[in-house]
């Protein structure tokens, strides 16, 4: 035998040895284990037997496909995130690296909007879309976590609230604030749509579990504990606020257009006031505020 495999066989004994496994039992194991193939592997078959259309219109499954990529990156989005959140000891090096992953799949997810934009008939869509009622994008439960993932909760209050809501509100009642509320809740009686009431019933013990997860492991939480020196770093600031952009008014707005397109002066089918409610500048949903000069903060989403 030579160095090499004695010292990888040395190398699995100690591996299996930490936890009380026979190393010539694995290694017989891999005589008969079938070599690896990329359909083992990548599972095509499996990913790609996902798309189950409601309707007749073909364009039905550019609709289904293209909310499914939306989905796999918010997953490696969160992937990303996850990494920085879990890590005790970020350094500048580990942090922008992550930062720029992150910021690239969000750019990816913006550029390509045109296809839901110019991709599909509007007849076809006109047709399909009535099937949908009441589901909404709105229901991604992804999309909320990279949100509760990237900055502190008060950043993701309802903008009429903010001054009512500190680090002391339970995480129930910042739950009833949470800017997306307005999508569906008539603040007057309490009363919500069913957009929102399904939404609720699904994911709501989840979202309280990952708000408390993440209150002191987002990524604006991170970032504002590298050493000064780190965060003043024009090319991580630079980052940072492109992510936040990107996020919370490029796709916002590239999200608005296709809706607008479609949907024109007609009701969403998760019925919510979506004219009003998904410009930037009423939500003011801006991850990274100190990031952003006075003069930003005040135009934010405006001009669009
Ligand atoms: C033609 C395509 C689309 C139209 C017409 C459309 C329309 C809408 C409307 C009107 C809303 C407001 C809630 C409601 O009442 O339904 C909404 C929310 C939302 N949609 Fe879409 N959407 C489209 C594509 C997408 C895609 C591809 C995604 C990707 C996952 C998506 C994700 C979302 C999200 C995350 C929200 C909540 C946004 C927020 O709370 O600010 N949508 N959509």
């Amino acid at each position: 035998m030579n160095t090499n495999k004695e010292e990888l066989i040395k190398r699995l004994d100690e591996k299996y040895n930490a936890i009380g496994q026979n190393t010539d039992v694995h290694l017989e194991g891999l005589v008969h284990a079938n070599p690896i193939t990329y359909w083992d592997y990548i599972l095509p078959e499996a990913l790609l037997g996902l798309q189950i259309q409601r309707t007749t219109c073909p364009d039905e499954m550019v609709f289904i496909m293209y909310h499914q990529i939306n989905e796999l990156l918010f997953k490696m989005i969160l992937w990303e995130i996850d990494q920085v959140s879990n890590n005790e000891n970020i350094d500048a090096a580990f942090f922008t690296e992550k930062l720029r992953r992150i910021s690239r799949y969000f750019d990816m997810l913006s550029t390509s909007f045109d296809i839901m934009g110019d991709g599909m008939e509007l007849e076809q869509y006109m047709k399909f879309r009535n099937t949908l009622t009441p589901a909404s994008g709105f229901q991604s439960a992804q999309y909320r976590m990279i949100e509760f993932a990237s900055t502190e909760l008060i950043n993701l209050i309802d903008f009429r609230f903010r001054a009512t809501i500190d680090r002391n509100t339970s995480y129930t009642h910042a739950f009833e604030h949470l800017y997306w509320q307005a999508a569906g809740k008539d603040y007057t009686t309490g009363k919500k749509n069913t957009l929102l009431v399904n939404f609720e019933k699904k994911y709501k013990q989840m979202f309280l579990d990952k708000m408390e997860g993440y209150n002191s492991s987002n990524l604006w939480t991170r970032f504002k504990q590298l050493p000064t020196e780190i965060k003043q770093d024009a090319e991580l600031i630079k980052a940072m606020r492109h992510y936040d952009y990107t996020v919370n008014v490029t796709w916002v707005m590239a999200h608005y257009h296709a809706a607008a397109k479609y949907i024109g002066g007609g009701e969403a089918t998760g019925g919510s006031d979506w004219r009003k409610y998904m410009l930037p500048k009423y939500q003011r949903r801006i991850f990274f505020p100190e990031l952003w000069s006075e003069e930003e903060l005040k135009n934010w989403g405006e001009n669009l």
